[in-house]
């Protein structure tokens, strides 16, 4: 146990000491230097829609303002969105690493994984890409307070493998309630689980003293260790009304047993420790 502890310090100070070094050799999903475009850019934009229950992308987001909030090194649902029909994309991230003019290639690759009917409008819309940089605009902070964004009326805010990195979720969720507009959907896929930090049983990692995970993860960003009862209230607590909850992955049930077993001490909701990967849909109310 105590090699765990030491092995995850260390490897959170070097985090510390040389970002750049570690994103170049571990090229972590969404960040880091180039990231191949493949078809997963297409299938994040779609599974949003799929998950806010939407048939028809293109009649749903036609002239709306879309957010996403941790969108990575790849503007993909960003591009994707306005070739829909969106009339403005805001993308907000806590790192200013994406470089707008890195994205046209980017952009280009992704034609390739559009329906065909769209491919045409997608390349004319590159055609214009002056137009496309002022409907595409990206903020960020790397405090994650993100105070200076203006209030923009978003009608769809979206994040995917981004709020169990974000450290100060109130802040966060004051900005987004202030910038929703009174109609606004909200879908949130969030991973609970250990991002590769537990010890041996997939859950243990939620039993690490507090200071001692923070020494494991501060330069990381690894997991905020916070539950899916604790997101509903963070939700609830900033006027988001949850519509529905889906429950991506879950831990086997003997995970959960042996989790239990061997932490008498545990507090958190049987309910809460059995879910892997969940997602939340929900309104302004
Ligand atoms: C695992 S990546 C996910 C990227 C992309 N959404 C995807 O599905 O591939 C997490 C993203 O969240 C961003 N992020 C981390 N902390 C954040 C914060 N406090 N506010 C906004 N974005 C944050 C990271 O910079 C990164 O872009």
């Amino acid at each position: 146990m105590l090699i765990y502890y030491i092995k995850n310090i260390f490897k959170n100070i070097i985090y510390g000491l040389f970002p750049s070094l570690v994103i170049k050799i571990k090229k972590p999903t969404g960040r880091g230097g180039t990231t191949k475009i493949n078809s997963y850019h297409f299938d994040i934009f779609n599974s949003y829609f799929k998950h806010l229950d939407v048939e028809d992308i293109q009649e749903f987001i036609r002239d709306k303002t879309v957010v996403e909030i941790g969108p990575g090194n790849v503007l993909g649902t960003a591009f994707y969105s306005i070739v829909y029909g969106a009339k403005k994309v805001i993308c907000i991230d806590r790192f200013p690493v994406v470089f707008f003019k890195e994205q046209y290639n980017n952009f280009v690759s992704l034609i390739d994984y559009l329906p065909n009917h769209l491919k045409g409008k997608a390349s004319e819309i590159l055609k214009n890409y002056d137009d496309l940089k002022n409907r595409i605009v990206y903020y960020s902070d790397l405090t994650g307070r993100f105070t200076h964004i203006p209030d923009i009326k978003a009608d769809i805010i979206l994040s995917n493998a981004v709020l169990e990195h974000v450290y100060d979720l109130p802040s966060l969720f004051n900005m987004l309630s202030k910038i929703s507009d009174k109609n606004a959907l909200m879908f949130h896929g969030v991973d609970l689980r250990s991002h590769t930090m537990h010890y041996k049983n997939e859950l243990d990692f939620l039993n690490v003293p507090i200071i001692l995970w923070k020494l494991m993860t501060c330069f990381r960003g690894a997991p905020n260790r916070i539950t899916r009862s604790e997101y509903i209230n963070i939700f609830e607590s900033h006027n988001f009304k949850i519509l529905r909850e889906l429950i991506v992955k879950k831990y086997d049930t003997a995970t959960v047993k042996e989790y239990i077993l061997y932490n008498k001490k545990n507090t958190v909701d049987i309910k809460d420790l059995e879910i892997a990967i969940i997602g939340f849909v929900c309104k302004v109310c």
